[in-house]
């Protein structure tokens, strides 16, 4: 595996055959190695899988985590090689964001709804930093989790307004065995948090198999038992179109429950379809 951290390296890393890029905050886990074997997959053997690590300043409103965001550097450089990466592009802020920038991507739609309402400017340093990746890379090919949901759906639009020649493949949540999405952010959470957690994903199930149809009987149904978890702060439990991520009144064929709950001071997302 080579490890780069200029763009003028990644840049001139000749390419071998069909290129698929990964992108990363670090803090890797066991959803990312999925993210990996799906790069591997979608590259085939002659492929070449290339992951980058990089704490985007630009995602993280004011006063949030980007301060205490773990870091393990070593840690995630041996977890690329022990999951056969090829490249490592590893840049700082300052190689990524010259001084005085100021081009920024903006997704004006579905960037305005769910996480887009609670983190003013999350999703304009996401489409930012992705297309910076894309440019510096020049992937054939990119692979996203479907925890972050509206972030993939943000992507696929940035990919078709801008017209990237870039597939998006999309790797389905990862979970721990009390089904709590696999998240760098869980790290955060103390013993009791973690615990009571779980109960994002039984929520979600619960609301599925409730076969109830009104956007009040089902969000009001995912808040209650959600409540029951006595840490548990929620954010925003919401019924949307998966499609186009706006607000609906019933359950249709491609409905999306997705939700934002805080336990302590940690945000944790979660979603389901409903089909
Ligand atoms: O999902 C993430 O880890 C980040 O939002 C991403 C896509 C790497 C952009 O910084």
């Amino acid at each position: 595996m080579k490890v780069v951290t200029t763009i003028a390296e990644a840049q001139n890393h000749a390419k071998k055959g069909r290129r698929v890029l990964v992108p990363t905050m670090g803090a890797l886990h066991k959803a990312h190695r999925e993210l990996i074997r799906g790069a591997r997959a979608k590259g085939g053997k002659d492929g070449e899988v290339v992951v980058s690590i990089f704490v985007n300043p630009l995602q993280f409103e004011p006063g949030s985590d980007y301060e205490r965001y773990p870091r393990p550097e070593k840690e995630d450089e041996e977890f690329c090689r022990k999951s056969d990466v090829d490249l490592l592009f590893r840049p700082n802020a300052a190689e990524m964001y010259a001084d005085g920038r100021s081009v920024f991507v903006d997704e004006n739609s579905l960037s305005n709804v769910l996480e887009g309402k609670s983190r003013p400017g999350h999703f304009r340093g996401v489409c930012t930093v992705v297309a910076k990746l894309f440019n510096i890379l020049k992937p054939d090919a990119a692979v996203f989790g479907e925890k972050d949901f509206q972030q993939l759906a943000i992507i696929r639009r940035m990919v078709r307004d801008l017209n990237y020649k870039i597939d998006i493949v999309a790797v389905p949540t990862v979970r721990e065995a009390d089904g709590l999405a696999y998240s760098s952010r869980n790290a955060y959470l103390n013993a009791e948090e973690r615990k009571q957690a779980a109960v994002l994903r039984k929520a979600l199930l619960a609301a599925k198999d409730s076969e109830k149809k009104t956007v009040n009987e089902i969000v009001g149904f995912t808040q209650k038992i959600i409540g029951a978890a006595p840490l548990a702060r929620i954010d925003y439990v919401e019924l949307v179109d998966a499609e186009t991520l706006q607000p609906i009144e019933f359950v249709q064929p491609n409905s999306l429950l997705a939700l934002a709950v805080y336990f302590g001071k940690t945000r944790l997302i979660d979603n389901i379809l409903l089909e």
